[in-house]
């Protein structure tokens, strides 16, 4: 895409709640909200700095309590779900809070055995948004039926999942309040998606995002909006994700790289070192949640890399229950305790989740404050910095 068109501005992002009980409509200034990084990367301080910057902040609501247990020290008296529960409640009255009640959206995962709880808790502590991925959410309208202004989204990754969740929910009576599609060719952590369908190259981004737009169209859904994530780093691929149809964006491996994101849990150094070192590629490994999922490539992520490796488990314990799909005995090992390490600047046993942008070369690459990341966001690179990108800047 041509520099010159980082003069454009930004279309605001509209939502409104499609609950019959509701007139909630929100507008976002800048069309973009960060995605949910899991198990504690996006908290209070990342997802409030970017609503009072004028996008959308969203907090992880995945597996919380465990990261509080094993690496603040709270909760300790808890049971997992207990604690999960705790955790997320306490980051959502922090972040409302933080930016005055301005929006605030939770991610959540469909795999989690708290899923329903979880979406439960975030509905009734107000938050704006619930954003589901990792499975298709059916059962979250009723989950969330009585909160007519906590507008819900799922994650898609093909026109088939999209069509299936619409028909789905329009037969419960609720339109989708927003459609998040996620590249299966560039999203970090879990994929929507086989390997196969990765290396044959299906569900193209420009493709899903069109398409989509057509089909909620075609439905009478013009005001549900398209969010596009996976591989968007600056000015000029949000504008070309509106391009195709999109009427927002989501980012998340571009925001780990500011100093807001992983605060909580002491400012996550190893991770946004990592993201930074140019010459670090991304795989595509095995996750228990039976998904294939990108992540850094690291000495523990090239063991269960998807690709001609023969796996050999690793013994674990079960700390949290979390995953619908994963038995103690038969997974390949314990995902909420890697993620977690991960937290910990821990190389040796972390697991770094990322889109395929933190493998790719050429990039500006700087921890920024969210501040001067929407800047750059709303207004783009000034020329000189997007030349010289292929500058490491640490
Ligand atoms: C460190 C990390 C953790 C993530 N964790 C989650 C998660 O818990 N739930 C989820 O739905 N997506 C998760 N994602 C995917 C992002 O929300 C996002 O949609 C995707 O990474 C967008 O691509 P980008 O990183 O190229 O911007 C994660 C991504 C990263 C990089």
């Amino acid at each position: 895409m041509e520099d010159n068109q980082t003069d454009k501005p930004l279309p605001p992002l509209r939502l409104r709640s499609h609950h019959p009980d509701s007139e909630k409509e929100i507008t976002l200034r800048i069309p973009v909200i960060n995605g949910g990084m899991g198990v504690g990367v996006t908290g209070p301080a990342l997802a409030s700095a970017i609503t009072n910057e004028g996008g959308g902040g969203v907090l992880t609501g995945v597996v919380l309590g465990y990261p509080f247990q094993k690496i603040l020290g709270k909760l300790t008296d808890k049971k997992p779900f207990e604690a999960n529960r705790l955790a997320l409640e306490e980051w959502i009255t922090t972040t409302k809070t933080k930016c005055d009640g301005g929006f605030v959206g939770v991610n959540i995962m469909v795999a989690l055995n708290d899923f329903k709880d979880m979406a439960h808790v975030s509905a009734k502590s107000g938050v704006d948004l619930i954003i589901a991925g990792a499975g298709l959410p059916m059962a979250l309208p009723e989950i969330v039926n009585k909160f007519p202004d906590t507008m819900i989204a799922p994650i898609i990754s093909s026109v088939k999942a999209a069509r299936v969740m619409v028909k789905k929910w329009m037969a419960k009576g609720r339109a989708p309040d927003a459609i998040i599609y996620e590249s299966i060719h560039h999203s970090g952590g879990h994929q929507g998606g086989s390997i196969d369908d990765i290396l044959t190259g299906m569900h193209q981004p420009r493709d899903v995002v069109s398409e989509t737009r057509k089909m909620l169209d075609d439905q009478g859904l013009e005001d549900v909006p398209v969010i596009a994530a996976g591989g968007i780093w600056d000015k000029n691929d949000i504008l070309e994700a509106l391009s195709w149809g999109a009427q927002g964006v989501q980012m998340a491996s571009r925001f780990l790289l500011t100093v807001e994101a992983g605060l909580e849990f002491g400012g996550i150094k190893l991770f946004k070192k990592l993201f930074m070192e140019n010459d670090i590629p991304t795989i595509l490994e095995r996750s228990p949640a039976g998904l294939p999922s990108r992540a850094v490539e690291t000495p523990f992520s090239k063991r269960f890399a998807a690709i001609d490796n023969e796996i050999i488990k690793e013994p674990h314990e079960c700390p949290s229950v979390c995953l619908a799909s994963c038995d103690k005995q038969k997974s390949i090992y314990c995902i909420l305790d890697h993620l977690t390490e991960a937290l910990k600047d821990n190389l040796e046993k972390g697991l770094f989740f990322a889109g395929s942008n933190v493998g790719k070369k050429g990039i500006s690459k700087k921890i920024l404050p969210v501040k001067e990341l929407m800047d750059l966001l709303a207004h783009g690179e000034p020329a000189g910095i997007r030349a010289a990108a292929g500058a490491h800047v640490a």
